[in-house]
């Protein structure tokens, strides 16, 4: 009976083989395996075997019954695989969403892009500072009242011996003391673009923000330097028609200080209902105080430098005409905005 069961389970793969639709597949399967299938058939004629055969010949039928079982499924897969619907290419397609980078994160690699073209290097210095960095080697003693007016976050921690409390940066010029004594011998030329952190939240403000600074420190380096390092960056990001001017201010960390302002781009300098006299302010800007250059390490009677310190969020919407009436929503996740960029 052995080679019974043989010839049926080769006679069946074979068939298998050969067919090609799904109904073949199943009148096979009534065939061989159904209630009266040729090899269920088999299964009834084991009564009439002597008892040593029985078991031997049992186990053979069903091992021909599970493969031939198994042939049926894997080939009727096969088959629904290759009469898959048919695919319509003239249907437009569903478009994966994407993401893209942030408004600030583009302004931020812009902003450093235009510095590296002339020698900036970008540096990173950290968010969470000590008091001394963020304000005293400013030349901002602890009651100077423009400390007040930064809002600072201060971390709830042991103080440090040295440099005091621990605070959250509340302007990248922090960095600037920093660069100093990690470079130890000028000349210095640094970007310093970070996140900043005050005590403030309105329409236009958020607790944190960011700001780019500039620190260039060397021999003879002057006001000159200044205003042709800004006049480029104004150039380079903002349109070449562009042309800033520097205007008296007082900034404890910079002697002679400056606020920088830039040509309105409706009326060209020229003066509109948007700027009223021609100019929109960018941000503070000076010469490194003596006292500075000092507590970094630097003798100021053998070198001089100039900053400049101004907000990513202020340059972005000035140069993109973008009027937020809540900044906050920068910061909000809402795709619904952010999808516009
Ligand atoms: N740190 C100042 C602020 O946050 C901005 C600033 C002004 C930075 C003048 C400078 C500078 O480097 O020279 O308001």
């Amino acid at each position: 009976m052995n080679d019974e069961v043989i010839n049926i389970k080769n006679e069946a793969l074979s068939q298998i083989m050969d067919s090609i639709s799904i109904d073949e597949l199943d009148r096979l399967q009534l065939l061989y395996l159904g209630r009266n299938g040729k090899l269920s058939n088999l299964i009834k004629k084991l009564k009439s075997l002597p008892e040593i055969k029985r078991k031997e010949v049992g186990i053979l039928i069903n091992e021909a019954k599970n493969t031939v079982i198994k042939e049926i499924v894997s080939k009727k897969n096969s088959l629904k695989d290759s009469t898959r619907v048919w695919f319509d290419p003239t249907i437009p397609g569903i478009k994966p969403q994407t993401g893209h980078l942030h408004l600030i994160t583009s302004a931020i690699s812009e902003i450093s892009s235009v510095f590296e073209r002339i020698g900036f290097v970008r540096m990173r210095y950290p968010e969470v500072e000590w008091d001394w960095f963020a304000f005293e080697a400013l030349n901002m003693p602890g009651d100077h009242p423009a400390r007040d007016t930064l809002e600072t976050f201060f971390i709830d921690t042991k103080p440090h011996p040295k440099f005091g409390q621990m605070v959250l940066t509340p302007h990248t010029s922090s960095g600037q003391v920093r660069e100093m004594k990690h470079v130890k011998v000028p000349p210095i030329r640094m970007v310093n673009i970070a996140k900043c952190y005050r005590r403030q939240s309105d329409v236009s403000h958020t607790q944190m923000f960011h700001q780019f600074e500039g620190l260039v420190v060397d021999k003879n380096i002057s006001i000159v330097n200044l205003k042709g390092a800004l006049d480029y960056f104004a150039q380079n990001f903002f349109g070449k028609q562009r042309k800033t001017r520097l205007r008296p201010y007082h900034f404890q960390f910079t002697e002679p200080s400056f606020e920088v302002d830039i040509t309105c781009d409706i009326c060209n300098g020229n003066g509109c209902k948007v700027c009223k006299e021609g100019w929109l302010e960018l941000g503070g800007a000076g010469m490194v105080h003596p006292i500075v250059l000092k507590n970094g390490g630097i003798d100021p009677n053998v070198y001089s430098g100039f900053a400049f310190g101004w907000g990513v969020e202020r340059v972005l919407m000035m140069k993109a005409g973008i009027k937020i009436p809540d900044l906050r929503i920068l910061y909000s996740s809402d795709l619904r905005f952010l999808r516009q960029f």
